[in-house]
């Protein structure tokens, strides 16, 4: 392929990642903005393979084969709730590629490179490496903190900032050795400076607790994307900088936003943050240990039988018990009955960004009565009940009333505002915060417990059952009569 044609093929796979990146923002058109990303993706792929650049066509065979069979096999058989793992490794691929790639262009010296355009590869390299090192490291451990190899609770070293401090440095130290070095002797402080800023990555992840890892998570998307756009600068490859810098921009600002829906600064998520503190202190403060109110199908099927107005908010459980296609049951035979219901959802439910709106939408539930946090918080005074199904941290009232909480300050669904709240969960358990919730011991709250999936689908068979009984008792009854007309 000429390089003319080969830079149109990586402008037209450019607008498609773009158009792709505009459709992802919206329920209605991320489909399309899906098939948008893989057409330019295939674009991007076939367009490199017959670039000129690429002669070992006996190779390309033997990885590309074995890595698409193995991507397609674990990605279409992971479950929705694995799938913040399976994002966390595959930010490790990038980061492991993008240190490969980096001292793979270091030994393979281009002798057209000379005075400061050397330097600049040379930056070029190491800086590559260092992003690509970070982000194997830290999205490995993030991997198995989100799969429970490793401990959610955060790691926190006495002098752990010194730590970090002290890491930089030292790879800026050898970053100066590897500029001043000739030819190939610059290669030991590189893998030196690859060995620590894979130690570093592992100490920043490790210092974070569980409730900031959906932060960290795209914080690793945002590195693996300059990552990758710093590979883009090594090879001269236009296409890798501009999916790069996309990538790259668009896990920072997503970041930013999550940062901001739950309250936090984006400085101290990354020095380590919440769960950093036990919450007991928070437990006493808000004196949970009291009696909760528990509650039954037949009486929450009353509830719902009598209100006007109900507001559903799903959380991880929901994901866990697969209930999503029984709630969009739940909902259709209330909205038949005329009754107003409609979903409140948080930024950072369940294990994902868009987790539950992918749940739902896969239920077939209309995107007009899915709202966002901000849309319904206003709304939980008039409303009759609230079904809290499997969610639990982002209904945590002691975020907003208890100061001391490891959760203080975070935003949240405020269902306790509500006439009657139904919280659906299997046990006494914690959320993914490990804080404990003193929405439970409310007054208006009732606890439903077991799995979320069996309940609804219980409420669903009672609801359907009362109905039946009223249309029933609507029916003119047969009269018997006491003497047969002759
Ligand atoms: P969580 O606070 O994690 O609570 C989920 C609740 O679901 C648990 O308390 C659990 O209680 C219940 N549950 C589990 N399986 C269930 C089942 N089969 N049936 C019924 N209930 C079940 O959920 P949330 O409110 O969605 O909050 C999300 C949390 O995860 C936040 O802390 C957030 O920061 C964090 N996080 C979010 C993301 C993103 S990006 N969304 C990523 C990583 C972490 P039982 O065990 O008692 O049933």
């Amino acid at each position: 392929m000429s390089n003319n044609l080969l830079t149109v093929a990586y402008i037209v796979a450019s607008a498609l990642f773009i158009l792709s990146l505009g459709g992802l923002s919206d329920q209605e058109t991320a489909r399309k903005g899906n098939i948008y990303g893989i057409i330019g993706m295939l674009i991007a792929f076939v367009a490199t393979a017959l670039s000129l650049d690429v002669s070992a066509y006996g190779i390309l065979p033997s990885v590309v084969i074995p890595g698409a069979v193995i991507g397609a096999s674990v990605a279409s058989r992971v479950a929705m709730t694995s799938m913040p793992e399976l994002v966390a490794i595959l930010h490790s691929f990038v980061g492991v590629a993008a240190v490969l790639v980096g001292i793979a262009n270091y030994l393979q010296q281009s002798q057209s490179l000379t005075g400061v355009e050397s330097t600049i590869h040379q930056i070029e390299i190491f800086v590559g490496v260092f992003i690509g090192a970070v982000t194997f490291t830290g999205s490995v451990v993030a991997f198995g903190k989100l799969r429970g190899i490793i401990s959610s609770k955060p790691l926190l070293l006495p002098a752990r900032h010194w730590l970090n401090l002290g890491m930089l440095g030292a790879a800026v130290w050898l970053g100066a050795q590897f500029l001043g070095a000739e030819n190939i002797n610059g290669l030991q402080p590189l893998l030196m400076m690859s060995a620590i800023a894979s130690v570093l990555g592992i100490h920043l992840v490790m210092g974070i607790g569980g409730a900031d890892m959906p932060v960290v998570i795209s914080m690793l998307n945002s590195y693996s994307g300059w990552a990758a756009a710093a590979a883009g600068f090594m090879l001269s490859n236009d296409l890798l900088i501009i999916t790069g810098a996309l990538v790259g921009s668009s896990g920072a600002i997503l970041s930013y936003i999550m940062c901001k829906a739950m309250n936090r600064s984006f400085i101290s998520v990354i020095l380590g943050g919440f769960g950093t503190e036990t919450d007991t202190a928070a437990v006493d403060a808000e004196g949970t240990v009291g009696e909760v109110t528990k509650t039954t199908i037949e009486d929450t099927a009353e509830l719902l039988q009598n209100a006007k107005s109900v507001v559903i908010v799903p959380g991880y459980g929901m994901a866990v018990a697969q209930a999503q296609h029984t709630v969009s049951d739940l909902t259709k035979l209330l909205r038949d009955r005329g009754l107003q219901i409609r979903f409140g959802i948080h930024p950072v439910a369940g294990r994902m960004p868009g987790h539950m709106n992918v749940l739902l939408a896969e239920a077939r539930l209309p995107y007009d009565i899915v709202l966002e946090m901000d849309e319904i918080n206003e709304d939980f005074p008039k409303t009759d009940v609230v079904l809290v199904i499997g969610a639990n941290d982002t209904v945590n009232p002691s975020a907003l009333e208890n100061p001391n909480s490891p959760i203080a300050g975070m935003p949240v669904l405020e269902v306790w505002k509500a006439g009657t709240v139904v919280v659906m969960k299997r046990s006494m358990a914690s959320g993914y915060a490990g804080v404990e919730n003193p929405l439970f011991y409310k007054d208006n709250t009732r606890m439903l417990f077991g799995d979320a999936k069996k309940n609804v689908d219980e409420i669903v068979g009672k609801l359907t059952q009362l109905s039946q009984e009223s249309l029933d008792l609507r029916q003119p009854r047969k009269v018997e009569l006491l003497f047969q007309p002759k």
